[in-house]
């Protein structure tokens, strides 16, 4: 009965594959999915789910109560592109949930926690080629804002209260199996979709705006390796930086060109490239790969191959 998980933010890009994956693992009634929404079938259909509110710190306590939750992934966030848009809005999501969770931890009710922060905790003042794991950051987007706040909330709680809080830098997340939120690094995924739909796409990012990426597999590894480390092995309580490939558009669009020879691509920035533009190319994760022993499986090859099977494979079934 003791020690289930919660993860909120469950129906979320992430968050349905962790929780299938944790499901997976440890069992699907031992893995509580919960979200302000509903979400896909094949997630809703493999366990236990609550509607909660990520900012409503009554219902998470009676949550946790109900099914003797030991351990909380809080997935639940405005992501960059939507936060621009609503800044306050965010703002408070993204805070209010931390430290809902956090103080949780800090009462004893949870025994871990893990929370993503992102490359969006750099800024234009950071070194853009292999950002190391500590550096300048001082990041210009709300959302950037939000998750580099919570990096410092989750180190304080760690030091002055003995938290075990966990969290991972993601790069752009790259998948088919649930639609991304509304992030800067989207169009890596649109592209798959319009050039299987109609072989061609245009990109709201420049064609040289190298940002850095992963493939969802290789991401939900991440998570479940960094959650199963011995505390000590966990030296650093802000954040890891995480890293596998990095890419532009036009790099990207040549290798979809490999697999689909007519493929065309075209760009028109919006407000988006100046988010990209603020955020490193890539990143220098030697700490987690030393410290928790990370590797990455995907690189740009296998995760476009993979994704053009994927997403095909969606497209007919929906047809
Ligand atoms: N996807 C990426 O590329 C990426 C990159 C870096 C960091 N992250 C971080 O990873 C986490 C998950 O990201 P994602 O891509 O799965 O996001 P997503 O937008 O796909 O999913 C977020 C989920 O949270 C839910 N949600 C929103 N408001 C809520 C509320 N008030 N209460 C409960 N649930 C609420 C949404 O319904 C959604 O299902 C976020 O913290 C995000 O910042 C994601």
């Amino acid at each position: 009965m003791a020690g289930r998980i919660l993860i909120i933010g469950a129906c979320g890009q992430i968050g349905t594959e962790l929780t299938l994956k944790l499901r997976e693992i440890h069992g699907k009634d031992q893995v509580i999915a919960s979200d302000i929404r509903e979400g896909a079938e094949e997630l809703m259909q493999s366990g236990p789910f609550e509607i909660l509110n990520a900012t409503d710190e009554i219902h998470i306590k009676e949550i946790v109560d109900k099914y003797e939750i030991k351990e909380v992934y809080l997935m639940a966030a405005m992501l960059s592109a939507t936060a621009e848009k609503a800044p306050m809005k965010a703002w408070d999501l993204n805070m209010d949930s931390l430290f809902h969770i956090l103080n949780l931890a800090k009462d004893g009710k949870i025994d871990k926690i893990f929370w993503p922060s992102s490359i969006a905790v750099f800024g234009p003042t950071t070194p853009k080629d292999q950002t190391p794991q500590t550096t300048v950051m001082e990041p210009t987007t709300v959302y950037g804002i939000s998750k580099q706040t919570g990096e410092r909330w989750c180190e304080y709680y760690f030091n002055k209260f003995g938290v075990d809080i966990r969290s991972i830098r993601y790069p752009g997340i790259i998948s088919y199996k649930t639609l991304p939120g509304g992030g800067t690094t989207d169009y890596a995924i649109e592209i798959f979709h319009e050039a299987l739909r109609n072989g061609e796409y245009t990109s709201f990012l420049d064609r040289d705006a190298a940002l850095p990426m992963m493939y969802m597999d290789d991401a939900i590894n991440a998570t479940v390796k960094i959650m199963e480390a011995p505390a000590d092995e966990i030296k650093v309580r802000s954040s890891y930086n995480l890293a596998a490939i990095s890419f532009t558009p036009e790099i990207l669009a040549e290798e979809i060109k490999k697999h689909l020879a007519d493929f065309t691509i075209k760009y028109d920035p919006d407000f988006r490239q100046k988010i990209a533009e603020s955020w490193p190319s890539s990143i220098d994760d030697n700490a987690a790969r030393n410290d928790w022993g990370w590797e990455h499986e995907f690189d740009l090859d296998k995760m476009t191959s993979t994704m053009l099977e994927g997403v095909g494979k969606t497209l007919k079934e929906n047809a």
